[in-house]
């Protein structure tokens, strides 16, 4: 139902007083039907809720959780919170372009789906039904390494273009032959997260026994004696058997030397390490702390942001996720200087609510807020969007 109905039920003429000894929820009175209507799914916040009412604890922890004392996971939200817009008005909003142009293609909107792993344990279909939300509402989905169906499998299901996330597996030869499959796919752009030489502690998926359930396994690894086994590491171990804790700045040269797409490099905070990224010859960088799960207490990505443009200097795009929940957040992040944008979890739980039509309305909802943002901020190109836009 339209969330207009909500006005439509006060607005129809007065009925005589309803008689309170019969009970007032019935479906024909106007407050019982306000009343269902407060529960609709309309914002990323709604669906969040009813992802945690929906689904299994364990997938819930995994999917909500961030490291340690969830401290980094808060800021990336505060950070946006605390943001201000300075609007400007009596500018013609009519017409609103939020069209970018990213490694020579064009995109919509200037958001794009990061990669999430697992996605079996959200929706049975897991990722088949996220390639379809994805297409169904134009969105470019970066597909994780850790996809519980392969990447071949959704390449062939996709109607919208696809990124591949990769992360370097202790063996080498998979990890180049796993490139090679990514590009035949048609994959349009590699990013190669490098946050994650080990997982962050992740107390919630402790604490709630995240193992993949039997039948789901990592099958962009199948054949590997790792696919299905955990990569959670025990007690005493911090490495996992599937991320290479070897991997230095030697590998993305190696990288570069047979990645024929636009290659990203994702999980950079430090201005430090953009310098040496562009250095190493990227065509891209993700300013990204892997959603808050892997190092607590590193700023939230917004507040990294400034220094990681400044120290870029346009030379290649900046791009940042984490923490994005509103249009109005994609607009802070833009006029702050990131090209482009990504959201993690949202996304996920539109997968759990209501499978691809979810992750198209988590989209649409997102792409909608983000134009009225533009129109009432007196903004309508991107272009247009610079640091003027924040209230300082
Ligand atoms: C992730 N993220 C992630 N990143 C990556 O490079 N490879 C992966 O396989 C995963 N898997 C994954 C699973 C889940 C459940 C989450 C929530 C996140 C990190 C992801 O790409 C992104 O950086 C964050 O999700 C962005 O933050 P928000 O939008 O979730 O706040």
């Amino acid at each position: 139902m339209h969330p207009d109905a909500i006005t439509v039920a006060y607005t129809t003429q007065l009925r005589p007083m309803p008689d309170i000894s019969k009970d007032n929820t019935a479906p024909d009175t106007p407050l019982a039907a306000t009343k269902k209507e407060t529960t609709a799914i309309v914002d990323l916040p709604d669906f969040e809720r009813q992802a945690k009412a929906v689904l299994p604890a364990m997938a819930w922890d995994y999917l909500a959780g961030g490291a340690a004392d969830e401290l980094t996971l808060r800021w990336n939200r505060e950070s946006y919170d605390r943001l201000r817009l300075r609007p400007r008005v009596l500018v013609d909003v009519s017409e609103l372009d939020t069209r970018l142009t990213l490694f020579g293609k064009v995109l919509p909107f200037p958001f794009l789906l990061a990669p999430t792993a697992y996605q079996r344990l959200m929706h049975p279909d897991g990722e088949l039904a996220t390639v379809a939300g994805a297409g169904a509402a134009e969105a470019t989905l970066v597909l994780s390494s850790f996809s519980t169906v392969a990447l071949e499998t959704l390449a062939a299901a996709a109607t919208h273009p696809l990124w591949f996330q990769l992360y370097i597996n202790p063996d080498r030869a998979f990890t180049r032959d796993l490139v090679g499959r990514a590009i035949a796919a048609k994959c349009q752009a590699l990013i190669l997260t490098v946050d994650t030489p080990v997982l962050g502690p992740r107390y919630r998926e402790l604490r709630s026994a995240f193992a993949l359930p039997p039948g789901m396994e990592r099958a962009n690894l199948k054949g590997m004696a790792t696919a299905a086994g955990a990569h959670r590491p025990t007690e005493r171990n911090i490495f996992s058997a599937v991320l290479d804790p070897r991997a230095t700045w030697k590998d993305i040269e190696w990288l570069r030397s047979f990645t024929t797409v636009p290659l990203l490099l994702k999980g950079i905070l430090n201005p430090d390490d953009a310098e040496r990224a562009i250095q190493a010859g990227v065509d891209g960088i993700i300013v990204s702390n892997h959603g808050a799960r892997n190092l607590d207490t590193v700023p939230a990505t917004i507040d990294a942001l400034p220094e990681v443009v400044a120290k870029v200097a346009g030379r290649v795009p900046v791009l940042v996720d984490g923490g994005i929940r509103r249009g109005t957040d994609i607009l802070k992040a833009l006029a702050l200087g990131a090209t482009a944008t990504l959201i993690g979890r949202p996304y996920v739980c539109g997968l759990a609510v209501e499978g691809p039509k979810g992750v198209a309305r988590v989209v649409n909802i997102l792409r909608r807020e983000l134009e009225m943002a533009m129109a009432l901020s007196g903004r309508t190109t991107l272009a247009a969007i610079d640091p003027s836009v924040i209230w300082r």
